[in-house]
């Protein structure tokens, strides 16, 4: 059987490099490949505090941030979340099987529920199962995330073997993709991930050429003895280099840390014109789909229903196995 690519991205905030250089390029990438779908996942992203009158924006935002870095929707499936409800009835079914110890022992939401204060909602623990019930739900094999993902994916994992010996095999057992960029830091803190909710740690795929230059020239490195490991920041660095720049160039710079002859200044010079140049013709694509709202949402509306008419599909034979047996009409 051909293998099936899923994966989502949530509205909060604007797409960062990290995001790009972990999963996005690698989304474009697999669109050639194989059968995919991408999402964004606007129920996810309710599972911190938002403002409702936003979200729309948010939605239609991401959806033409995503087209403008290359996602085409003639080539794979590119549709909201909240167009296939059966994702929530599955994330009910699944909660059924999937133990609180697990979801408490999740990074993130240990760290977010942190920043709640003792404020936390049960979607914010639940937040994994939905994701499982995301990939599960169109029988996907592969996952292409960052590294941050991971833990969640084996939850996914073992929340699907659960299912299967329960049930019978219904779902194939989702795997991670992982790039060599998986783990971008922060520019202001280069021990913690690059992340939207943590101001001054990213620079954001659509960010005016000035506000590039300034971040990066203001990126912390570690300027201790080259050519042996490097140390976060300026291993940060070369990261970015090898998502925006051509591979000559940084093996030129490669070279010079080799050789104890690198510069920063001239390194962070390269990569803040290379990441500009990248990213200039995707800010101006963005902006031209987003001059056509209602022609946007009629390709993500037409999106949804595509993988809704496979979601109902799963429902059925879910349904059925685990023992719901009145018609849905
Ligand atoms: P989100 O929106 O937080 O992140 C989107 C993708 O970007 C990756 N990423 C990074 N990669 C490298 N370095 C970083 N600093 C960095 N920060 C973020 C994330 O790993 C992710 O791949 N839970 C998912 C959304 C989701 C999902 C799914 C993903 C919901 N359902 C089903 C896959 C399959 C998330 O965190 O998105």
């Amino acid at each position: 059987m051909d293998k099936k690519v899923f994966s989502g991205i949530q509205p909060t905030g604007e797409v960062h490099v990290g995001n790009y250089v972990g999963a996005i390029r690698n989304w474009i990438k697999l669109q050639d490949e194989y059968e995919s779908m991408y999402c964004v996942v606007d129920y996810h992203s309710i599972t911190i505090p938002y403002e409702a009158a936003e979200l729309p924006d948010r939605v239609l935002e991401l959806g033409a941030t995503l087209m403008a870095c290359g996602l085409d929707p003639e080539k794979a499936i590119l549709f909201v979340q909240s167009s296939v409800p059966e994702h929530t009835e599955l994330t009910w079914f699944l909660t059924s099987i999937t133990s609180i110890g697990a979801l408490e022992r999740m990074t993130q939401f240990k760290d977010k529920s942190a920043r709640q204060r003792g404020n936390t909602f049960a979607g914010l623990m639940n937040y994994p199962v939905l994701q499982t019930a995301d990939i599960i739900i169109y029988k996907a094999n592969l996952v292409p995330v960052g590294e941050d993902q991971v833990q969640h994916l084996e939850l996914a994992r073992e929340i699907t073997r659960r299912f299967n010996a329960m049930f019978g095999d219904v779902f194939p057992e989702p795997q991670p993709l992982l790039t060599s960029g998986a783990r971008v830091m922060a520019l202001n803190d280069p021990t913690a991930k690059m992340s939207k909710s943590v101001e001054g740690s990213y620079i954001t795929i659509t960010e005016e050429p000035e506000s590039i230059r300034k971040k990066i020239r203001r990126a912390v490195t570690d300027p201790g003895p080259q050519g042996g490991d490097m140390g976060p920041g300026v291993k940060n660095l070369f990261i970015l280099l090898e998502g925006f720049a051509e591979p000559d160039v940084v093996a030129q710079f490669k070279e010079d840390y080799s050789n104890q002859k690198l510069r920063y200044a001239d390194l962070k010079n390269t990569l803040a014109e290379a990441i500009v140049s990248y990213t200039t013709p995707i800010r101006e694509k963005r902006n031209e789909l987003l001059s056509r709202p209602e022609e946007l949402k009629e390709i993500l509306a037409a999106g949804g229903d595509k993988a809704r008419a496979q979601a109902k599909e799963t429902m059925k034979e879910v349904r059925e196995r685990m023992g719901f047996f009145m018609p849905v009409r």
